[in-house]
């Protein structure tokens, strides 16, 4: 039996401070600014409902398996895989795995970062007053102004970048684990109280119904996939993200529970972001299916007709500034985890290339808003295409690759060791869940996308 790897770049602290800074990549603009505009695009209740199936069938087991993978690893995905191939014996083509994430990483940062600078943005609008008593006119045109001005846009994406470099030049541990272990919680809470608001303008009802009841007749490939990807966007599954945090994972910590415990915070998150924003749009008549501007063309609405809008306005908006900052910073980790390992540069070295790179590259969803807003491939803007690409195919992809190393190319006596599952029936479930099921599942997605079934 090969020896255990060591990591080079620290443990976590305990298995809470792992659960905690996992929580905090998957938790982010994922929950409450795509999920809902996700849901409101594909018709409420059939997305949500198959989003649902996707996380507990395909995303829970291809959690653990990532986790596993990283702890086996112990090192940045693409070393990773190196040595597992080796000790596995397996091809070495498996080694693209760790290759595409981090391709994916920066993909995804490029323009998430552009998304955090929007919500960067509304935290000075927020705190500023703007939002006292506006009219839905003007919050579209808040929003619209704030899109259509490139320099703006570049203004907020640099210094959200900037934010995230400095964070991660310093090391994944230090200050990630307090940060999130409080400002989780005070994001659930400000959630809470949006929901509090909603609750009170007597259209909250009209949102659960559009969220939970499924019309079976809106489900079509669009729905499928657009679900599928949002179930691995959302977990941060199948581009290294996962696994190389696990690779930071004691080796006495369950897997299955920590696991559990992320995948269960996220999807909370997302539910809760979801009823707190649908009733808001049915009380003031707006468009559900409007796409990426939905939820700054909405909050904003509830906090400027509720007592104290302007501080928990504020306050929402640095809590979804912090918690896109905790993924962004898995993000990158994996391409930044590299150039450490084999370019031997030092993390802030690292940090900084990885992050100009990815900044120029946000550059193209900057302009797709406005400049080249004409300029599209099969009706998709530059933001479209990137988003489109990573969430809906290189993320489900990574998911279906990780999943055939674990359950086919690896030794069972290996998964066992790693995985470590006391219990023989979960045990023998969650074998069956990566060998067959999810191959299978994320399979005949793709195969009904492109029209073959
Ligand atoms: N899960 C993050 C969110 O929901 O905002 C986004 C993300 C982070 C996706 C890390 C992928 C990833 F590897």
């Amino acid at each position: 039996m090969p020896t255990k790897n060591t990591s080079i770049h620290g443990e976590w602290s305990s298995r809470l401070a792992f659960i905690l800074a996992a929580a905090g990549s998957a938790v982010g603009l994922g929950n409450i600014w795509k999920f809902p505009y996700m849901a409101g695009d594909n018709g409420g209740g059939a997305f949500v409902l198959i989003y649902l199936i996707c996380i507990v069938l395909l995303g829970l087991p291809i959690m653990m398996a990532e986790v596993m993978l990283g702890r086996r690893g112990r090192q940045s995905p693409i070393n990773t895989m190196k040595t597992l191939c080796e000790q596995e014996n397996t091809s070495h083509a498996w080694r693209l795995l760790g290759w595409g994430g981090v391709v994916a990483g920066v993909l995804i940062l490029s323009y998430y970062s552009v998304i955090a600078g929007w919500s960067l943005s509304y935290v000075l609008e927020s705190s500023s007053g703007t939002f006292k008593s506006i009219t839905e006119t003007q919050a579209g045109k808040l929003f619209a102004d704030l899109i259509a001005s490139p320099l703006t846009l570049i203004f907020w994406h640099t210094l959200f970048m900037v934010m995230t470099i400095f964070v991660v030049a310093r090391g994944v541990s230090n200050g990630l684990e307090t940060a999130v272990k409080y400002l989780m919680p005070s994001l659930a809470v400000l959630i809470l109280v949006l929901i509090g608001y909603s609750l009170s303008q007597g259209s909250f009802m009209l949102g659960v119904e559009f969220m939970f009841t499924p019309d079976f007749s809106k489900i079509n490939e669009q729905v499928l996939l657009d679900a599928m990807g949002q179930a691995f966007f959302s977990l941060s599954l199948g581009m290294g993200a996962i696994m190389i945090y696990g690779s930071y994972l004691s080796q006495h910590a369950s897997i299955a529970r920590t696991s559990f415990a992320v995948a269960f915070a996220d999807t909370s998150i997302a539910i809760l972001a979801g009823l707190a924003i649908f009733p808001i749009v049915f009380a003031y008549q707006l468009e559900a299916g409007q796409g990426p501007g939905l939820i700054f063309n909405t909050l904003p609405l509830a906090f400027g007709q509720m007592p104290g809008g302007v501080f928990f306005g504020t306050l929402f908006f640095v809590l979804l500034v912090f918690a896109a900052w905790t993924s962004s910073i898995s993000l990158i980790e994996p391409a930044v985890a590299w150039l450490v390992e084999r370019r031997g540069l030092t993390r802030t070295k690292a940090s900084v290339v990885c992050g100009v790179f990815t900044w120029l590259v946000g550059l193209g969803t900057v302009f797709s808003f406005n400049i080249w807003q004409s300029y599209t491939l099969f009706g998709k803007t530059v933001f479209d295409m990137l988003d489109f690409l990573t969430s809906n195919i290189m993320l489900p992809l990574g998911g279906l690759f990780i999943a055939i190393f674990v359950g086919w190319s690896m030794r069972e006596s290996s998964v066992k060791d790693e995985i470590a599952i006391q219990n023989p029936t979960l045990y023998s479930l969650w074998r069956v869940l990566v060998r067959y099921v999810t191959p299978v599942a994320v399979f005949i997605i793709f195969l009904h996308v492109i029209g073959l079934i």
